[in-house]
């Protein structure tokens, strides 16, 4: 499937608003900072985020036949070359396609092409299996689990660390490329 990348705009909340129908969905999908119903002051305050020339965020939306069909941000520690991949989402019409993996992989080239960053991070609950395979697919290693790290209702879930290293994401575009990488 083809996806194009494009900066998220303010009219994209539109959409995105109605991928979640509860309070469960919004955490899994965004951690605790995100409340349901969500809320459009707080998708403003995280684009200004986005402004100038070493933002402290990205928000991407992925277009499929000029539909907003994915959402992604990318939360950027310049200092240390430290990247957080959040609050990944595909519309639920398209769940299930392996819609994330091309969405993502632009996401991912795109932090990579800042040299400034070595690592991309990423945290997901661990009952999330169609989120965990996807992001093992695009080479993400798991390092570790933050146990019982949220509260949401009456449940506790549990938190796994995921990450790409620049080495890493180096071998898997030139075995894609069909080059030879010597370490
Ligand atoms: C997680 C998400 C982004 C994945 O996007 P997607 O395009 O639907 O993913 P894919 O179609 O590539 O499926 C990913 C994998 O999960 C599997 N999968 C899909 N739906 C599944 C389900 N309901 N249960 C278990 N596995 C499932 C697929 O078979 C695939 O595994 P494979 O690559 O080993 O075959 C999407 O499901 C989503 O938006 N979920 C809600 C928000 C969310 O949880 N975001 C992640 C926050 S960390």
């Amino acid at each position: 499937m083809t996806v194009l990348l494009r900066p998220y705009l303010t009219s994209d909340f539109e959409v995105l608003r109605n991928w979640f129908s509860d309070e469960a969905s919004v955490v899994q999908w965004a951690g605790q900072d995100m409340r349901f119903p969500l809320d459009p002051a707080q998708f403003a305050q995280m684009q200004q985020e986005t402004e100038g020339a070493a933002p402290g965020r990205w928000m991407c939306s992925g277009l499929v036949g000029g539909t907003v069909a994915a959402h992604a941000q990318v939360v950027l520690d310049w200092q240390h070359g430290v990247a957080r991949l959040a609050r990944v989402a595909v519309s639920p019409a398209y769940r299930g396609k392996r819609l994330a993996q091309p969405f993502l992989r632009q996401v991912i080239d795109r932090v990579f092409a800042q040299e400034a960053f070595v690592r991309l991070e990423l945290n997901v609950y661990t009952f999330n299996t169609a989120a965990i395979a996807a992001y093992r697919r695009l080479g993400f290693v798991e390092e570790g689990v933050r146990r019982s790290s949220v509260k949401v209702g009456e449940e506790r879930w549990d938190t796994a660390i995921l990450a790409l290293l620049r080495e890493e994401y180096n071998v898997i575009r030139a075995s894609a490329a069909g080059d030879v990488v010597v370490p």
